[in-house]
């Protein structure tokens, strides 16, 4: 069959509001133009992110049920631990609230004033979390990570050379060497097995541990299978084994691809590294086997993980962000190209020619996507990574102004999709007649959280 259906049906069925163009006019112009201070009741389709957005099944619910909430030593962690050992296999499991929170306690252990950590590209929290212990975040991804509409299969790569490179220079000042995939702020690309397992025999080379940020690690095993030559016959399972067999630990969103609304996890084979995280747990998160989370979340996390791994789900999750991706270039529509796993990044530079950075082309197709169809994406441009000249104290634009649209798991139909589309291919035809916005008020970090914007002039 040609059709490709969505792997599963629905049982329970949360209603979607409908808002008029003009009522969204309203309420965008409340929120001062920054789609984070909408309420999700008014927004129609909701792509901000795919961070424990998803739908659990019955099986997770189910689950929950069952759920020991004992304060130490809970049927749940067990069930939860085995898991992720069978995944990952390493050796000490420690489950926190979020991924950031794993990250933290990750360097706060690890890294100190003066260090640097190498990473394919860093999330936004990583690198937070390394800056905040007076480190620095470095971004070595390949040269072809960095071009929105050249076609690589695996453009979440790190540049082996450049890592050789940078480790001869700075292995004694590298307490920890990360990779993430998928490569979420490269636009959701894969990173292949090749790639990880060199990355990880020059991290090995000069005695840097090597951690796998794995929020995504099933999306990218996917890709892997369908991709790389070698991995066809294998299952999604057996490549993720793999994937982590090259690396010392891991943190974990489990938010993303642990399918579930809250939960994460940090893991590693050190014993006296994990004594250390523990303390830190204890004193940040809670007690070793509960982290953060009710016994529940563990329970459902413990099934959610393997949900990710089927292979079923998997195509039809690849495939909703190639076939929105292959309708908007279709349309001339500039995306990052392939589509990556979780999301779609629209080139928001392409979109809108007239609009100089400063006046924010990302931030102004969030407004008018928001307008047009009701759908929420975020800016991933100069609002959020725009930065001010120390000196002049002016604005330094971002590189590429993206807007993503990133898919909540098991949340939407095609209709839906088929609906976001629509909607922005219409957005586009208006294209010429969309105006400049400035930012009226901001706040001294994380801006694009809060800040207030208006129309220019
Ligand atoms: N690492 C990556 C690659 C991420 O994408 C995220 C979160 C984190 C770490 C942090 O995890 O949110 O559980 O603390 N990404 C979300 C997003 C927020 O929208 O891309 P967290």
């Amino acid at each position: 069959m040609k059709t490709l259906i969505e792997p599963f049906k629905i049982k329970m069925v949360e209603p979607i509001s409908q808002t008029t163009e003009k009522q969204r006019e309203k309420f965008l112009k409340e929120a001062d133009y920054n789609p984070f201070l909408i309420r999700a009741e008014n927004i129609l389709l909701d792509f901000l992110t795919d961070s424990g957005t998803g739908a659990m099944s019955d099986r997770q619910w189910a689950a929950m049920i069952t759920g020991d909430e004992a304060y130490a030593g809970s049927k749940s962690f067990y069930n939860f631990e085995s898991v992720v050992k069978k995944i990952t296999g390493f050796k000490h499991i420690i489950p926190t609230h979020q991924g950031r929170a794993a990250e933290k306690i990750l360097f706060a252990n690890t890294v100190k004033k003066g260090d640097m950590v190498p990473n394919n590209t860093h999330f936004d929290t990583t690198r937070a979390n390394v800056e905040y212990n007076d480190a620095e975040a470095v971004d070595l991804v390949i040269a072809e990570g960095k071009q929105p509409a050249l076609v690589h299969p695996f453009k979440g790569n790190i540049d082996l050379e450049k890592l050789e490179a940078f480790l001869k220079k700075n292995h004694k000042k590298s307490p920890v060497g990360m990779m993430t995939v998928t490569n979420n702020s490269g636009g959701g690309q894969p990173v292949s097995m090749e790639n990880l397992r060199k990355a990880s025999a020059i991290y090995r080379k000069y005695k840097v541990p090597f951690f796998i940020d794995a929020c995504r690690f099933a999306e990218n095993a996917y890709f892997i299978k369908i991709r790389e030559k070698g991995y066809e016959k294998k299952s999604v399972l057996e490549i993720a084994q793999e994937m982590f067999s090259y690396a010392d630990g891991c943190t974990m969103s489990a938010k993303k691809d642990g399918m579930v609304n809250i939960g994460g996890f940090l893991a590693m084979n050190d014993d006296s590294l994990a004594a250390n995280c523990r303390n830190l747990l204890i004193l940040t998160e809670g007690f070793p086997s509960y982290g953060g989370l009710a016994g529940r979340d563990l329970d459902a996390l413990a099934v959610g993980l393997m949900e990710a791994l089927d292979e079923e789900y998997l195509r039809y999750r690849i495939r909703t962000a190639e076939y929105m991706g292959e309708q908007l270039l279709a349309a001339g529509i500039g995306i990052i190209r392939p589509t990556g796993g979780h999301a779609v990044y629209i080139d928001a530079k392409s979109v809108y020619p007239h609009i100089p950075p400063h006046q924010y082309p990302g931030q102004v197709l969030v407004c008018e996507l928001y307008k047009k169809g009701g759908i929420r994406g975020v800016e991933i441009g100069s609002v959020m990574f725009g930065k001010k000249d120390k000196k002049t104290g002016k604005e330094i634009p971002a590189a590429m102004e993206l807007v993503r649209l990133a898919f909540p798991r098991r949340v939407y139909t095609q209709s839906h999709f088929d609906y976001a589309v629509e909607a922005i291919i219409e957005t586009f035809e208006c294209r010429k007649k969309a105006k400049g916005l400035k930012i009226v008020w901001e706040p001294p970090f994380l801006r694009h959280f809060t800040a207030k914007f208006a129309p220019v002039g």
